[in-house]
């Protein structure tokens, strides 16, 4: 079965071509374009979306001999993203879909984002927890199969990787910053004294919120002397990571205490931390499942990854565009 994959739902451009469930060609392209602005122009996304979108499935196609025409399945993010992205990414499919009569199903961005896990982890069987750090949510869910997810815990306010981006401004990085945060607390290389709060939510206690973290981070730069920060950057930025991955990790070892699963996707550009990763490695040794890279960031092979899915198991569904559909 020969699924394309097309993903146009915030920043990224991005076409895969999948043979069942391997990968034979992915192409991701990053809009840079955002960095100047300090974050994601919509209008911006979905003009630079249509400038891609149509070479990165030839370039896909050619890269795996194929043609349009031995296509089995189109699998196109529909749900959540921008409007006019997710619309770019759509209409192209339909285009395939009318043009040469082959099937198209819609997928949730979610859904791709722990169909990641599954790219390249043959070991990752159901139940499995998954944690979901992107841009845009934060969540974990309890995945029992296939299509069934059951969100354990969400954030409250921001996601994890918008914490990263905005307290990444504060300390003049360009967006998005999760990398750069990163690797600047590499560079701290001794135990931080500074320590910045993670809050506990009231109500679910798997509810994730990460807005008071970056306040608490604004008011304590604003506290110090001009010349702190271009001299302490690398502590500040271990302290606010540290604080992140706490909380992550935290709620997820909840999470697997409160239903028994032991097994745990990290998905989404947050899972690309490798502070992150180490510390739910050490709690969940090989029970850890994490994509590569190039997988974790927003990419078209998740999206043909579970389009994959939905085609064997004859559940695909027309895209449909609902602007508050939850995974
Ligand atoms: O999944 P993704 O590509 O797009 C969304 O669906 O949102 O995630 C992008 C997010 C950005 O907020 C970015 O700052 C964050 O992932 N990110 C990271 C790292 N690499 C990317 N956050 C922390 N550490 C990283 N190494
Ligand atoms: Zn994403």
């Amino acid at each position: 079965m020969l699924t394309l994959g097309i993903e146009t739902s915030c920043d990224e451009t991005s076409a895969a071509l999948l043979e069942n469930s391997t990968v034979r060609a992915a192409e991701v392209y990053s809009q840079e374009v955002h960095t100047s602005f300090g974050g994601v122009v919509p209008e911006v996304a979905s003009r630079a979306h249509v400038r891609k979108v149509d070479r990165l499935c030839v370039h896909v196609l050619r890269n795996a001999g194929c043609a349009i025409d031995d296509l089995d399945l189109i699998a196109v993010t529909d749900a959540p993203g921008l409007a006019g992205a997710l619309l770019v990414g759509i209409s192209f499919a339909l285009g395939i879909h009318v043009g040469y009569n082959k099937p198209v199903t819609g997928i949730n961005h979610l859904e791709g984002h722990i169909c990641s896990a599954l790219l390249e982890h043959e070991a990752l069987t159901y139940p499995f927890l998954a944690l979901v750090v992107s841009g845009g949510h934060t969540a974990i869910y309890r995945v029992d199969d296939f299509g069934h997810y059951e969100c354990l815990g969400r954030t409250i306010d921001d996601a994890a990787g918008e914490a990263f981006d905005k307290v990444g401004k504060l300390m003049g990085f360009a967006y998005p910053a999760g990398r750069e945060i990163e690797q600047e607390a590499t560079r701290f290389t001794g135990k931080p004294e500074l320590q910045f709060p993670i809050a506990r939510v009231t109500g679910n206690p798997l509810d994730f919120s990460f807005s008071g973290l970056k306040t608490a981070v604004r008011y304590y730069l604003q506290e110090q002397d001009r010349d702190f920060l271009p001299k302490n950057r690398p502590l500040v930025c271990k302290a606010f990571q540290k604080a992140v991955v706490n909380s992550l990790v935290r709620n997820t070892l909840a999470a697997s205490e409160k239903t028994g699963i032991k097994k745990v996707a990290l998905v989404g550009g947050v899972a690309c931390n490798g502070a992150l990763r180490g510390a739910l490695a050490e709690v969940f040794g090989k029970g850890l499942f994490v994509p590569s890279v190039r997988f974790c960031t927003d990419n078209a092979a998740m999206i043909a990854r579970a389009g994959y899915e939905r085609g064997r198991r004859h559940t695909t569904s027309f895209p449909r565009m609902e602007p508050s559909r939850q995974l």
